[in-house]
């Protein structure tokens, strides 16, 4: 087996896309291949395509690369309705967008998640499309992505080309355990975006601040410690116990260094301790991203937003109860969801509304929650995020608003 490629053929290594736009990212795309990468993801949603079409034009053109050693995964935009031709019409436009003749790999980005039982019906319909691609040899293969168990129970059962891999987010920190065995079982490879334990791009980006917690404090001391001993950095740790793990990490850098870097991880192996170490690791990231659900249910109502067709204040309380519910279900879910509402806050409010949004939000936590740790951990995420504005002793919560990992 080549060193640099799977049972299934694909390479080990991925290199992502996502915020490589423009010159840069068609100058850094370009990079990654000459300097090895063959394995690139795209996506609708990443406005990427024409980027990685266009450096992958060039390196072949330039016999940098052949076509047939590249492996190039794209999927369809999950936030435009979907269906038989929606697939079939995505697929095309992705072609015609990277003027490439096929692709290697296409995915479903999300589950479809309408009312009843009419997610089952898109989801089908999809990947029925997607089927339809293959016989006429635009695609190679077809998958899915931030698909869960149920969505793939589903899907198997009327899927005539299995899907070949689950693109989900997979770290030390977020191992996602029971989906990644049933996708083991059922002989679907584990694509790992985001593979890096990562800072908190959330809240960089509304506060302009680091805000670090736990994910930082895991990366100092239990990745530190193992990089000292292999002497490579977290990020080539992570990317190892991805591979040991089976899984296809993908990882994006806009960086020459670390595009050389993330690709040097074949010159050792991990030993069983340090995989336990590493395993240990699970916990959850404090921002996670968006469950696929809630993440759907949002875009759904940020859609009628725009349209009024339905007014902010009912939105409200109708998240406030779906949250209500995921949080009934379990705590993974819960804290998914909670974070899922912030997009939904952040992009269509000012700091005002901010204020009004937040203080409409804590009793919905405080009824879960009570007084317990609990409750106090995820308003203290809450209220990072969008305090800086509000004083401190205006929100009468009676609980300490920093835990002692960040004093
Ligand atoms: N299917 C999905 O729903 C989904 C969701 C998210 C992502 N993805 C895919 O997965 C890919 C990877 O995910 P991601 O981009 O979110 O996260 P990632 O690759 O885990 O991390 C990317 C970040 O890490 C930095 N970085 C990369 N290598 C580094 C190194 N050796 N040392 C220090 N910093 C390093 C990059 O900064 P610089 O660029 O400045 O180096 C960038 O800020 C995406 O690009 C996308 O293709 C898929």
């Amino acid at each position: 087996m080549d060193i640099m490629k799977n049972d299934s053929n694909i390479p080990i290594v991925g290199f992502g896309t996502l915020n490589l736009n423009g010159k840069d990212g068609i100058e850094a795309i370009i990079n990654a291949i000459k300097l090895g990468y063959r394995h690139i993801d795209t996506a609708q949603t990443y406005n990427t395509e024409y980027e990685v079409g266009k450096a992958v034009r060039y390196c072949i053109d330039n016999n940098i690369v052949q076509r047939k050693d590249l492996f190039i995964t794209s999927k369809i935009d999950p936030h435009r309705p979907i269906g038989y031709n929606e697939a079939i019409n995505a697929v095309n436009s992705s072609l015609e967008i990277m003027g490439l003749d096929y692709l290697d790999l296409y995915l479903i980005h999300y589950p479809n998640i309408a009312p009843g039982s009419e997610w089952k019906k898109l989801n089908r319909l999809t990947y029925e499309g997607l089927e339809e691609c293959v016989n006429n040899k635009k695609l190679k293969n077809i998958g899915v992505s931030n698909f869960m168990t149920h969505h793939l129970d589903e899907l198997l059962k009327t899927a005539k080309i299995h899907p070949l891999v689950n693109q989900i987010h997979l770290s030390p920190i977020w191992q996602q355990k029971e989906l990644v065995d049933y996708c083991n079982k059922k002989n679907i490879i584990c694509c790992a975006w985001s593979p890096r334990i990562r800072p908190f791009d959330i809240v960089e980006n509304i506060l302009g601040r680091k805000v670090y917690g736990e994910i930082e404090d895991l990366n100092n001391i239990i990745l530190n410690e193992i990089s000292k001993k292999y002497d490579k950095s977290s990020t080539q740790i992570t990317i190892k116990w991805c591979i040991q793990k089976g899984f296809v990490p993908i990882v994006k850098t806009s960086d020459k260094q670390r595009m050389v870097e993330n690709l040097n991880v074949f010159d050792f192996m991990l030993d069983n301790q340090d995989i336990k170490k590493l395993d240990s690791l699970n916990s959850r990231p404090v921002f996670p991203d968006i469950a696929p659900d809630i993440s759907y249910t949002i875009w759904a109502y940020q859609q009628k937003l725009q349209e009024k067709t339905i007014d902010k204040k009912w939105m409200l309380k109708f998240l406030g109860l779906q949250i209500l519910t995921y949080m009934r279900k379990s705590e993974f879910e819960s804290n998914y969801c909670l974070f899922g509402f912030i997009p939904l806050i952040k992009t269509k409010t000012d700091k005002n509304k901010t204020k009004y949004y937040l203080f409409n939000f804590i009793p919905i936590l405080k009824k879960v929650h009570k007084n317990d740790q609990k409750y106090k951990y995820y308003l203290f995420n809450l209220i990072q995020l969008f305090t800086l504005k509000i004083k401190k002793e205006t929100i009468n919560t009676g609980i300490e608003l920093v835990p002692n990992y960040l004093k």
